[in-house]
């Protein structure tokens, strides 16, 4: 059996855990991986989705991830104990996620300078930073970030399907993430706009009942003052 990956995917050096035990190929992995996602897919991004504070835990997190990818490896949903690059020290991935899952509740709760495409990618890169799982960290961060954005009302961006390959788009998107680790989020919001993400614009954040319950006083202010930032009409 051969196993490919494009630089910078995480190398899966032995397949025990890989469930179905008719897969032969890479082809046939992706195959199934693929099938298992799109039910995972389907759970987390359509129909109603409340607001991230209600689901941002990290037992949550783990569910998607076993939902996503738990017919094929029986991994799934557990951490990985080996060290990986990118990815924190396999013991520190508990409590890393623990923090994320409180900046989120702090976003939700108090007044912070951030858009809500920046929050999405601030999520996204930790999350791939972080690296929580053996495997299928950038599908996941992909969902949980597009999850965030739904939950917001708001548009996911359609991810290249290519960024699993060495392709153009994986360049400019794995080029993003090493400036996000630098601490600029800024390519990372480009590239996600580019693929389709928006931020809703002012009148939409003051004039729509959904938003307006979101955004009053200091947490207002404070967005206004990302917007002007990031140079939105405002
Ligand atoms: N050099 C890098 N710096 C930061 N993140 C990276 C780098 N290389 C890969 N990544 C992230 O890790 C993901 C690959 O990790 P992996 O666990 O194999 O996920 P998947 O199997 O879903 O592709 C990429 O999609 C990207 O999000
Ligand atoms: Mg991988």
């Amino acid at each position: 059996m051969r196993f490919d990956y494009p630089e910078g995917a995480t190398p899966i050096d032995d397949i025990s855990g890989l469930i179905p035990d008719w897969v032969r190929t890479q082809e046939d992995l992706n195959l199934v991986e693929a099938e298992n996602i799109s039910q995972a897919v389907r759970k987390y991004l359509t129909g109603r989705i409340s607001l991230p504070h209600k689901w941002f835990t990290v037992s949550f997190l783990k569910q998607i991830h076993y939902d996503m990818l738990g017919e094929v490896w029986d991994w799934a949903g557990n951490f990985r104990v080996t060290n990986t690059i990118p990815g924190v020290t396999s013991y520190r991935i508990r409590s890393d996620l623990e923090s994320l899952c409180a900046e989120v509740l702090f976003w939700s709760s108090d007044a912070v300078e951030l858009t809500l495409i920046e929050q999405a990618a601030r999520i996204h890169h930790q999350l791939v930073f972080i690296h929580p799982f053996p495997n299928g960290n950038g599908r996941f961060s992909r969902i949980v970030a597009d999850r965030f954005l739904k939950a917001l009302q708001l548009s996911s961006p359609q991810w290249p399907p290519d960024l699993g390959g060495d392709s153009q788009h994986r360049k400019s998107y794995i080029s993003a993430l090493k400036n996000a680790d630098k601490g600029d989020l800024g390519s990372l919001v480009s590239f996600m706009e580019k693929h389709g993400a928006k931020d809703p614009p002012l009148s939409q954040i003051l004039g729509s009942s959904f938003f307006k319950k979101l955004y009053q006083g200091k947490k207002l202010e404070l967005l206004q003052k990302a917007y002007v930032r990031r140079g939105y009409d405002v």
